[in-house]
């Protein structure tokens, strides 16, 4: 059995038009999508009219809620921007999404954990902004009865498999995107990739065991980022160019 897994599009057509290209020529069909589909000062229309047709099995993100949940007058800019960009029939797809799903009674969808799209499941951010990977046990803590061998979650942007110790799996793809971000919840922090390309992942049950192949996807970051610096996105333009935030 074998998967694709996006998430964290952020609006980026580009960047899942060349995902998808990725995934079908290595012969898969099958794809998941853990949300943030849209929000960012890219190309949030485009993204949902490929995103709508594609009909993969999609939870929703904490961005997606903002902009079904918040009047577009106090929506953080990057909901906003993507807010004007989508018709009635985008945001209406959007407010069909699960918090939560199964996929093919063997993966466990969310975007940041099962019960909060707002916090990293596998990353800790330190007062002084330095993002690291949790010790194993608050990891679990988390994981606590969802009976499935592979859990499946975003949000952080940061590709990375952790094995649980009774052999569960928890894979984040990494960003489709959005290759570099700042927040501040709860201490400032960045996020960056290190490289402008767009990454997703694939899923292999092999001998009964999944395993996660991770990829980095080459596509025409430059016109993006230019589109982000004409938006006034200073921040978006530097991570698209280079994968980094300067
Ligand atoms: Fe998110």
């Amino acid at each position: 059995m074998r998967f694709a897994v996006i998430a964290d599009i952020h609006g980026n057509h580009l960047a899942l038009e060349a995902v998808l290209a990725d995934i079908r020529a290595q012969g898969i069909e099958d794809i998941v999508n853990l949300g943030d589909c849209f929000s960012g000062p890219l190309t949030a229309g485009k993204t949902a009219d490929i995103l709508l047709a594609l009909d993969a099995v999609t939870v929703r993100g904490n961005h997606d809620r903002y902009l079904i949940e918040q009047a577009p007058e106090t929506m953080h800019a990057s909901d906003r921007v993507a807010y004007e960009d989508l018709s009635a029939h985008h945001l209406d797809w959007l407010r069909s999404l699960p918090f939560t799903a199964v996929y093919r009674d063997e993966a466990y969808l969310c975007h940041a954990t099962s019960a909060n799209d707002n916090l990293y499941w596998l990353e800790s951010v330190s007062p002084d902004g330095k993002v690291h990977l949790k010790p194993l046990e608050e990891i679990e803590a988390f994981a606590g009865g969802i009976d499935f061998p592979l859990i499946l979650c975003g949000h952080s942007h940061i590709p990375r498999a952790v094995r649980l110790s009774d052999g569960r799996l928890i894979v984040n793809p990494g960003s489709v995107g959005c290759p570099a971000y700042d927040d501040d919840l709860s201490y400032y922090h960045k996020v960056e990739a290190g490289h402008p390309f767009a990454s997703y992942a694939i899923m292999e049950k092999s001998g009964g065991v999944w395993v996660p192949t991770f990829r980095q996807v080459v596509y025409d970051h430059q016109v993006m980022a230019d589109l982000a610096a004409q938006n006034s996105r200073a921040d978006w333009a530097s991570g698209l160019a280079t994968g980094w935030l300067r």
